[in-house]
């Protein structure tokens, strides 16, 4: 699997020799972009030498391509040839060009080229760290499902104490191993998931929603990208972090995640709908607070629009892997689901079942298939079970080749 390192230019740079090193001791294979700064604290030779490979210091650098064969853009080959770009450590000036978009150099061009998951190990002065515009950024860095792992706090080269020292080598490769699943086998696909609740308002301060927490469709969204697949998260309100390295769209109602979804759909190739859509908002919103009074009052519900069937009817070849949360005649109720939505897979959650379902971190399912096999994947973490479920997408589209 290959990582590229970038490096830029703090007095850190240094220690991206070692954490070269450290991440060929697991096996990856080290590319090594640095920028012009960058190249004043540590030499290109010596991570080069390190490395095995050329060192890449410039946009415009001609390479010696053979006669005969197109001289390619280098930034697009090398974005198209790794597995995950790794960024440490990573100063203020490039959080700032990441953040908005300013492709000047090699390594700001190839940030917009990747497809990769992306890690950024920022290093820098403590007063620069804590600048509200560095914190903006990495805010907006994060929110595009970027994984920033913070500095630590620590002896700074400039002599005072504060956070900013680049954070240990061994988090940034246990970071690199966790984004790098060995497995990569949804590798070209564009999984979108949908996770958490939804909100139905009533009034300003009132809404109708369910228990769930988001952390079934958040696991599968961490396991998706980790396997190599380019993933969609669209969640309700929870109180969960949007995972790193995921596209993230926080939505409130069932209205806005159909928006969303169908927004994302054309552009995917698995859809997985974990989340609890509220069936039912009420008729109207009504846009003051409603008074208290000690009168009866009626709210009426009207149906939302049932997303997954929506898809269910417009398909093709996309596989549609969908939730159930029953709490009786769970597995009828669930094949009549399965048929009805025009479902490839159903995850059957019986929710009378202690510790797994709505808001635990565990879960027990049964997997039902569109060619009527039904297993039973007993309880366990919803991470495993994100696995789970991904081997189950595989054995489909095995059979389908
Ligand atoms: O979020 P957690 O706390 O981790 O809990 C996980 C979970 C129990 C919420 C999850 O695993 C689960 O079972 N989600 C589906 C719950 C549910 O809404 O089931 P349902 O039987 O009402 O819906 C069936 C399917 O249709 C679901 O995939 C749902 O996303 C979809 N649906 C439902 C209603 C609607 N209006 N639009 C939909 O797309």
């Amino acid at each position: 699997m290959r990582i590229l390192l970038g490096v830029t230019g703090g007095i850190a740079a240094y220690k991206s020799a070692e954490l070269l090193r450290l991440l060929q001791k697991r096996d990856y294979d080290v590319v090594v972009a640095m920028t012009k700064n960058a190249q004043r604290f540590i030499t290109s030779l010596t991570l080069a030498t390190l490395s095995r490979h050329r060192v890449i210091t410039d946009m415009y650098a001609e390479e010696e391509a053979p006669l005969g064969r197109d001289i390619d853009i280098e930034h697009l080959r090398v974005a198209a040839s790794v597995d995950l770009f790794l960024v440490a450590p990573a100063t203020a000036n490039v959080l700032g060009k990441f953040a908005h978009g300013i492709a000047d150099d090699f390594l700001s061009s190839l940030f917009l080229a990747v497809q990769v998951p992306v890690i950024i190990a920022p290093a820098m002065n403590v007063h620069m760290w804590n600048h509200p515009t560095v914190q903006d950024n990495i805010r907006k860095l994060r929110s595009q499902g970027i994984n920033i792992i913070e500095p630590e706090e620590g002896y700074l080269a400039e002599g005072v104490m504060g956070k900013g020292r680049l954070a240990s080598l061994e988090t940034i490769v246990n970071a690199v191993v966790k984004g790098t699943d060995p497995r990569q086998d949804f590798k070209g696909e564009t999984i979108l998931i949908t996770a958490g609740p939804t909100c139905e308002d009533i009034d300003p301060v009132r809404y109708i929603t369910n228990r769930s927490s988001g952390k079934m469709g958040y696991q599968l969204a961490v396991a998706s990208q980790s396997r190599g697949a380019r993933t969609i998260l669209v969640s309700g309100p929870t109180h969960l972090l949007p995972p790193a390295n995921v596209e993230f769209f926080s939505v409130r109602s069932a209205m806005e995640m159909r928006e969303k979804v169908l927004q994302n759909w054309s552009r995917s190739t698995i859809l997985v709908k974990a989340a609890a859509v509220a069936d039912f908002k009420p008729r109207e919103f009504v846009s003051q607070k409603i008074k208290k009074s000690s009168e009866e009052r009626c709210l009426e519900l009207v149906p939302t629009p049932d997303i997954l069937s929506e898809l269910g009817k417009q398909k093709g070849d996309r596989i549609l892997v969908g939730f159930a949360a029953e709490t009786e005649g769970v597995l009828e109720n669930a094949r009549k689901k399965l048929r009805e939505k025009n479902l490839d897979l159903l995850i059957v959650n019986d929710i009378t079942q202690e510790g797994i379902g709505f808001d635990s971190d565990a879960n027990a399912v049964t997997i039902l298939t569109r060619d009527g096999k039904e297993f039973n994947v007993p309880k366990k973490s919803k991470r495993e079970m994100a696995d789970e479920i991904l081997d189950s997408i595989v054995a489909l589209r095995n059979q389908r080749v």
